[in-house]
């Protein structure tokens, strides 16, 4: 059999069953497609969940206010998406739904990768949709070492992604193919002896699988140590507004650092590691007693206060430890 049935019939035997895979109406499908844009499936299942229950269609989404919709999203990270998703979905509810491949890339936030995923699955469109994991299969499968961050090699694999697609089931194909990825062609330990096309791999073949792919980084992590405090009076918390200026966390609320409040009595409670981008803050929690006399420019809230408001994944994690 050649590797999209192959590929098919092994999707079609047992897939994971996913929230959004219960149907290919559009919301729903969009939906994930950008929360799993920089997000692993198991961290986006309970937001999925909830967003929807909060925002149950595209006309409840665009009838609300920014703020609920970032409460919404508030631990996923990479908040632009909750931003132009709501900005996209006001735009659909006025014109109506995107109908071609063209249309769906015209919505803000919505990338090839993106569009091709949704209009397989929604619309049936005959396009690959390439992302990391199925750059990785191509990779092996064709046995290549070319370097999948150039943008020379991405299309290439995805003219390759491409003419394996199946045209009657690009949705489906598509999955399957993320499907692999996700599971099987994994990018440590992959479990080619239950792959359903280990006969037409090239990198099992050759024994390189554990090597590919080739992806020379450009770009260096910084590593930054952050101290940030905990204060708490009456079991209210003290968080700061994000500056209006900085776009990406306007509207957010997080914790101060700690050398920006005179607290007393302070105790290093634990730490974690957060990324951002390429930043790598090594953040280490502190308690503290607040000082005497007003704060200014925050406010305290309840524990219930929390879940309402947009707060920065880094001090969601942080009021975790
Ligand atoms: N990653 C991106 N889109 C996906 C989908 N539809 N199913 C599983 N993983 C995905």
């Amino acid at each position: 059999m050649a590797m999209p049935s192959l590929l098919l019939a092994w999707y079609d035997a047992g897939h994971r069953r996913l929230p959004w895979r219960e149907s290919t109406r559009l919301y729903p499908v969009w939906l994930s497609e950008i929360m799993l844009q920089q997000t692993r499936v198991e961290a986006v299942i309970p937001y999925f969940h909830r967003f929807l229950d909060r925002f149950p269609d595209i006309d409840t989404l665009a009838a609300a206010v920014e703020s609920d919709v970032l409460a919404a999203w508030s631990g996923l990270g990479y908040y632009s998406r909750a931003r132009l998703l709501h900005r996209a979905v006001r735009q659909v509810a006025s014109t109506g739904p995107p109908a071609s491949l063209t249309e769906l890339r015209a919505l803000p936030g919505v990338g090839e990768y993106t569009a091709a995923a949704i209009g397989s699955i929604v619309l049936g469109l005959p396009v690959a949709a390439v992302d990391g994991n199925v750059l990785r299969v191509v990779s092996r499968l064709t046995n290549s070492d070319a370097d999948i961050s150039l943008p020379a090699t991405r299309k290439r694999f995805q003219a390759t992604a491409q003419e394996w697609l199946d045209p009657l089931r690009p949705g489906d194909f598509n999955q399957a193919m993320m499907e692999l990825g996700a599971t099987l062609c994994t990018p440590r330990n992959p479990e080619c002896g239950r792959c359903p096309i280990t006969p037409l791999c090239g990198a099992h073949a050759a024994g390189t699988q554990h090597e590919l792919p080739v992806k020379i980084s450009r770009v260096q992590v910084r590593q930054v140590a952050l101290d940030v405090l905990i204060l708490l009076r009456q079991s209210k918390v003290y968080l700061l507004p994000r500056a209006a200026a900085e776009k990406r966390l306007a509207g957010f609320w997080e914790l101060p650092q700690k050398d920006a409040v005179a607290a007393t009595e302070t105790e290093a409670v634990g730490n974690f590691t957060h990324q951002i981008v390429n930043d790598r803050y090594r953040v280490t929690v502190w308690k503290g007693r607040p000082p005497a006399g007003r704060l200014s420019g925050g406010r305290w809230f309840s524990t219930a206060e929390l879940g309402q408001i947009p707060v920065t994944t880094l001090t969601r994690k942080a009021l975790n430890t």
